[in-house]
């Protein structure tokens, strides 16, 4: 498996300091467009790319975690030519929060993965904790390989020993929302990965 390094998203600094590229609509929740639309589309090409190579022999599940993973995973396997199988583990954390607290299983996996080579597919792998819990639940059913593919991944954040083999773009710690990733269910619907603003992220983070 040859893998190109993540990409790391830039300038964030001078991001920060402004909202310029954040539509209208959006600028009074986000401080900034941290992935446009266009990089996202660049290296989700790059990473069917990679897939596509590393699988082109084998028997390929994508097993992706719902609901953040929504558009990258449309994205990513309708770029990526070969044949595959598709399935959905649905995984949640008790109460509302920035972090994964307690995980529970909201759906499990349909269809046999025995002696198939797994590819899991998520939004964002942050603490760790839930990858690791989906990795535990997939390795007792026999899985040829199982390997793991983030669109992004907060390194700093990493408490939990899990790395992911593929990665959109490795990120800085900030809170982020669009593109599938939410906020209290919302801005899942943005074609860009937007840092939520300070006054929404305290509000979530701050006990009322
Ligand atoms: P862990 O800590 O288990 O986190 O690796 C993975 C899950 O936590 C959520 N998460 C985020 N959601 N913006 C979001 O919208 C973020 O910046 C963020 N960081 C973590 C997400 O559900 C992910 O699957």
């Amino acid at each position: 498996m040859r893998q190109t390094p993540p990409v790391r998203a830039q300038g964030l600094e001078s991001r920060l300091s402004n909202t310029r590229g954040v539509p209208a609509r959006w600028r009074s929740d986000l401080d900034c467009v941290l992935i446009s639309q266009a990089q996202i589309a660049r290296r989700v090409r790059s990473l069917a790319r990679e897939i596509e190579g590393d699988y082109r022999t084998r028997d390929l599940v994508i097993v992706s975690l719902l609901n953040g993973t929504v558009m990258f995973l449309a994205d990513l396997i309708r770029q990526v030519s070969i044949p595959l199988r598709l399935d959905f583990i649905g995984v949640s954390s008790y109460g509302a929060g920035t972090t994964s607290g307690e995980l529970v299983f909201t759906k499990e996996l349909r269809l046999d993965v025995k002696g198939r080579d797994v590819l899991i597919v998520d939004d964002i792998l942050d603490t760790g904790r839930t990858l690791k819990r989906v990795i535990q639940r997939l390795r007792p059913l026999k899985p040829r390989r199982l390997r793991t593919c983030v669109l992004l991944d907060k390194t700093s954040r990493r408490i939990e020993k899990v790395n992911a083999d593929y990665v959109g773009f490795a990120i800085p710690d900030v809170f982020v929302v669009g593109y599938g990733l939410d906020y209290a269910e919302r801005y899942r619907n943005l074609p860009f990965v937007g840092v939520l603003s300070d006054r929404l992220y305290t509000s979530l983070t701050t006990p009322q």
